[in-house]
């Protein structure tokens, strides 16, 4: 719901959130797409008129959820048996909504560095709060016991600079910037347990120590030992590899024998750890897809190995021979 390039979701506290960072004007991607429109004479690649809007000469794309739409989604997905998770990304992918609020970052701007974009500063107590009443606001709409809160691919640079964040070091008695995020994590934790929720994050929160009893989505599958580091601290996983379960990249580096014939867990789990991993995630990243008639061409038939992978073993076979169906049916 939140990441670089757009906020997703309103926050009553927060209003510039959705007013200013749920709309951007047009980046390269977006110009790839409506070009790529053009050039295939493709309009899935067009950006839907209703996700535009023209303001001081400037054509915007855009758009969010409010809390009503949540509701909605939230409750229609309950009656068919689905909880919804929310992902809200910090304190890295989270420049969209420090273009809205600066003062969340270190320098008081949104900026970006050797890699990612520049995070927020865990040295304000302020912008740990903004968090937290982020949250708030986001557990109030999604009643499942899991929030994910990200927590991947941070760009530490600012916080080696930054005299909030070394200050936020030394009182906590850290020992360097990797530290100081799990010192932000470890802090949302806190809340999330607070409020009686359980705390996802991507496999990043296991560097600079994993706090206790957080749930770790193993995205990078070159980061090897993720999955037996966590596991072997009492960890749950959930199992999205990028080798296999990004479902924006392209089909012919995941095509479909690929998935069927893998299996997401890592060999060399114990007994015990093996009962730790609660499930597989395929990621869509919807900011690359730029139309809905998209995104089932990228997630279909995907998806249905993903689902038979997820089942067991036995249940591929007639996974496989739905899908044959399915083809034929077509
Ligand atoms: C991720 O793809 N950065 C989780
Ligand atoms: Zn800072």
């Amino acid at each position: 719901l939140s990441d670089d390039q757009g906020w997703r979701v309103e926050i009553k506290k927060y209003p510039l959130l959705t007013e200013k960072s749920g709309w951007r004007k047009f980046n390269n991607h977006d110009r790839g797409c409506l070009n790529l429109a053009k050039k295939e004479n493709n309009p899935d690649y067009l950006l839907p008129q209703k996700r535009l809007k023209v303001v001081e000469g400037d054509t915007l794309y855009g758009g969010f959820y409010t809390q009503e739409d949540v509701r909605e989604i939230v409750s229609y997905a309950a009656e068919r048996g689905i909880d919804v998770i929310p992902e809200i990304d910090m304190p890295g992918h989270f420049s969209a909504a420090i273009l809205a609020y600066p003062e969340l970052s270190c320098f008081n701007k949104a900026s970006w560095g050797h890699t990612f974009s520049a995070p927020i500063c865990p040295g304000k107590d302020k912008t740990v709060e903004f968090c937290q009443d982020i949250f708030t606001e986001i557990f109030e709409l999604f009643p499942y016991q899991y929030v994910h809160m990200g927590a991947d691919e941070v760009e530490k640079d600012n916080w080696i600079k930054c005299p909030n964040c070394q200050k936020r070091i030394r009182q906590e008695k850290l020992k360097d910037e990797k530290e100081l995020q799990s010192w932000f994590v470890r802090e949302m934790k806190k809340f999330f347990d607070q409020n009686g929720k359980k705390l996802i994050g991507w496999d990043e929160i296991i560097e600079g120590g994993l706090p206790e009893g957080a749930t770790v989505m193993w995205w990078r599958t070159w980061s090897r030992n993720a999955v037996q580091t966590a596991t072997s601290k009492g960890s749950e996983v959930i199992l999205a590899p990028n080798s296999h379960y990004y479902f924006d990249y392209q089909q012919d580096y995941s095509p479909l024998q690929k998935l069927y014939e893998f299996n997401p867990v890592p060999e060399g789990l114990s007994p015990e750890q093996k009962k730790l991993p609660i499930g597989v995630q395929a990621n869509h990243w919807a900011d690359w897809i730029p139309s809905f008639h998209r995104l089932p061409f990228m997630s279909v038939p995907r998806l249905l190995a993903l689902s038979a992978v997820a089942w067991r073993q036995d249940s591929v076979r007639r996974c496989e021979a739905f899908y044959h169906r399915l083809i034929l049916h077509f």
